[in-house]
């Protein structure tokens, strides 16, 4: 259990964590790109207004230049102010200047609420495209990714995303409009002082390139090693009990240790690269600030630039170089949530499940198949179900499970499998609803087999004969799992599997028909219905999750239905309730029972026994 953190990642179960290096690639830029499309006039509309709003704020720099040597008209070292100022006192001056910073400050604000709320939305849109996606990911990226590095994506590079997006994008562009703007009142000033501006670009530019790919390689490092941590974390808090009863709480903490160290390390050495590039910026500051006030000095001297313009000038250049190195700085930043993107973009573009499709409010890279929500399929009664010749294992790299399977169930027909521990029984019904693809063979309800094909046709054409949509393939067939799976929610929730949405009538009638509503009304205070389920069903005992499995697969009125091993966890009592339960409303359906022990497959009309395969 006290493995270094690097031989416990690596595994032949599950994938390495990808690692991305060297520069970003063009799918993360048309991926932020597409993220903000939809928001694209108002995001125009507020770059304008936040380009007016720093436009009007820096120009009081240049009024106050003016105002200044009109003041002293009549020095050496003061120059008429242009025509326009002509008859302008100290009132108008003060006049003008109010109302310039007036508009710039109202401007100001409408730019960075608008950009920040904009970005907010945007960057929802690309989180539940991802959400979406991710559902749709095939089985075995679930097998094989560990669930804090999901995790890992949906928190922490979102939210540097959401981050940036949510505010300081306002601030990085506000800097840049700093710039421009910067550019253009001080060539309005003076025209000397541009060279100057643009060489502090440059030596900024220079530095910016030559710290990046330190910065930009320790970000995502970091990205990277929190993912063992919080899959660490996950895995510890859900088997928490059994850690205390085996008495392991000292291996998992040092484990912990060990994973939290190496991340601190990580995030050191980026917090060390950042203070390094700092440092640099601030030093070419200094020497800029120097050379600015030598040669002023020389140029109001020889008569070159006026008083006023130099003031200008020297402001200028003082804003310049901090807004510079902030705009570097900002853009460091900035590469952190384009790190976030990139780790995203990498989800969006994965392929989906063979036969999965996208509805049609996808928004991202058209090309991929989707289609439109799902309609009401008109459920048959019951199903014949063949299984062709079929061939599955869980990676190429792992052993047959399933060998050369036949076999044909006609219409309300009762099927019971068995076969020992490991044998593959739970594995035929995952090949059932084709959560994993069969290597080989083909598995068809009342002729019609899923479209597995990854077309890119739009799912609107109509189907092949004796095709079907996957989504509705499985909606053909429900399920008592073995492992009693209840999410968080009230009782209701948990027993309305599908979107039709059943009745509270019908549920009670279903709860009375399998003598449940007696314990359902006994829940908590009364709650019945709204009784709340805590996460995974913790709430409930095994055998209770069970019950309430077997009552929501009732309720979805399936043709074919399937129990694995669904006595396990309840007593002889419940068991009888089960059964009982199973013939009354699989009357007419057609049943695949899952069972180790005899007397649940009494009724069944055949039986298939599995061995290895
Ligand atoms: N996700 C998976 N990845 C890799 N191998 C798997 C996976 N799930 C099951 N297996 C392997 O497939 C084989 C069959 O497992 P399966 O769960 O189908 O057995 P079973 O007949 O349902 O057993 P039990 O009676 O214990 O429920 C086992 O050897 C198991 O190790
Ligand atoms: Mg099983």
């Amino acid at each position: 259990m006290n493995q270094p953190v690097s031989a416990m990642t690596k595994s032949r179960f599950l994938d390495e964590e990808v690692r991305f290096s060297g520069r970003y690639s063009k799918n993360v830029v048309a991926t932020l790109a597409e993220t903000f499309r939809p928001y694209r006039t108002i995001t125009i509309l507020s770059l304008l207004v936040g380009m007016v709003a720093r436009l009007c704020l820096l120009s009081t720099a240049n009024i106050s230049g003016y105002w200044a040597d009109s003041l002293c008209q009549n020095a050496a070292y003061c120059h008429a102010p242009p025509h326009i100022f002509n008859g302008f006192g100290n009132n108008e001056f003060l006049w003008l200047l109010s109302i310039v910073i007036g508009i710039g400050f109202v401007c100001n604000i409408f730019f960075r609420v608008s950009i920040s709320r904009t970005g907010a939305k945007a960057v929802s849109t690309l989180y539940d495209e991802v959400t979406m996606r991710v559902s749709r990911f095939p089985m075995e990226f679930f097998d094989k990714t560990p669930v804090g590095r999901i995790m890992s994506r949906f928190s922490s590079d979102y939210a540097s995303i959401f981050r940036m997006a949510g505010g300081p994008l306002g601030e990085f562009l506000g800097l840049a409009f700093d710039l421009i703007a910067t550019l253009i009142l001080m060539s309005l000033a003076s025209f000397y002082y541009v060279p100057i501006v643009l060489l502090a670009c440059l030596a900024y530019f220079g530095l910016y390139k030559l710290h990046t790919p330190t910065m930009r390689s320790g970000r995502r490092q970091y990205a990277a090693a929190r993912s063992p941590s919080v899959a660490h974390f996950a895995e510890t808090v859900q088997g928490a009990r059994l850690i205390k009863v085996y008495g392991k709480s000292v291996n998992f903490t040092d484990r912990f240790e060990n994973q939290v160290g190496s991340l601190a390390r990580e995030r050191l050495s980026v917090a060390f690269s950042s203070q390094h590039y700092s440092f640099h910026m601030a030093i070419v500051t200094a020497l800029l600030l120097l050379l600015t006030g030598l040669s002023g000095i020389w140029l109001v001297k020889t008569g070159r630039v006026s008083a006023g313009s130099l003031a200008t000038a020297f402001t200028f250049i003082l804003i310049v170089s901090t807004t510079i190195q902030q705009f570097f700085e900002w853009l460091a930043n900035f590469e952190e949530a384009l790190t976030g993107v990139e780790r995203f973009d990498h989800y969006l573009r994965r392929p989906l499940e063979a036969g999965g499709a996208l509805p049609l409010s996808a928004q991202y890279i058209p090309s991929v198949r989707r289609t439109k929500s799902a309609e009401a399929v008109t459920m048959p009664k019951s199903a014949e179900l063949s299984v062709d010749h079929l061939w599955l294992r869980y990676g190429p790299e792992l052993p047959w499970v399933l060998k050369d399977l036949s076999f044909t169930l006609r219409p309300t027909e009762k099927l019971a499998i068995v076969g020992r521990t490991g044998s593959g029984k739970s594995s035929l019904i995952q090949a059932l609803y084709l959560m994993y693809v069969p290597d080989e063979g083909r598995i068809s309800i009342n002729g019609l087999s899923p479209d597995l094909s990854l077309a890119e046709a739009d799912h609107r054409e109509p189907l092949k004969a004796g095709k079907i949509r996957l989504d509705e393939f499985r909606k053909m067939i429900g399920l008592i799992p073995q492992d009693p799976t209840l999410f968080q929610g009230t009782l209701r929730d948990n027993l309305i599997a599908d979107e039709s949405g059943a009745s509270d009538e019908k549920i009670w009638a279903m709860l009375r028909s399998i003598d449940l509503e007696h314990w359902v009304k006994s829940l908590g205070q009364g709650e019945g219905l709204d009784y709340p389920i805590e996460e995974r069903g913790g709430n409930l005992s095994a055998g209770e999750r069970q019950l309430i499995c077997m009552a929501r697969c009732f309720l979805s009125e399936c043709p074919l239905i399937i129990t694995d091993e669904a006595t396990s966890a309840i007593d002889p009592a419940s068991e009888e309730l089960l059964v009982k339960a199973l013939e009354t409303h699989t009357r007419g359906r057609t049943l695949i029972i899952v069972a180790h022990r005899l007397s649940t497959v009494r009724s069944c009309d055949r039986v298939l026994w599995l061995d290895k395969g």
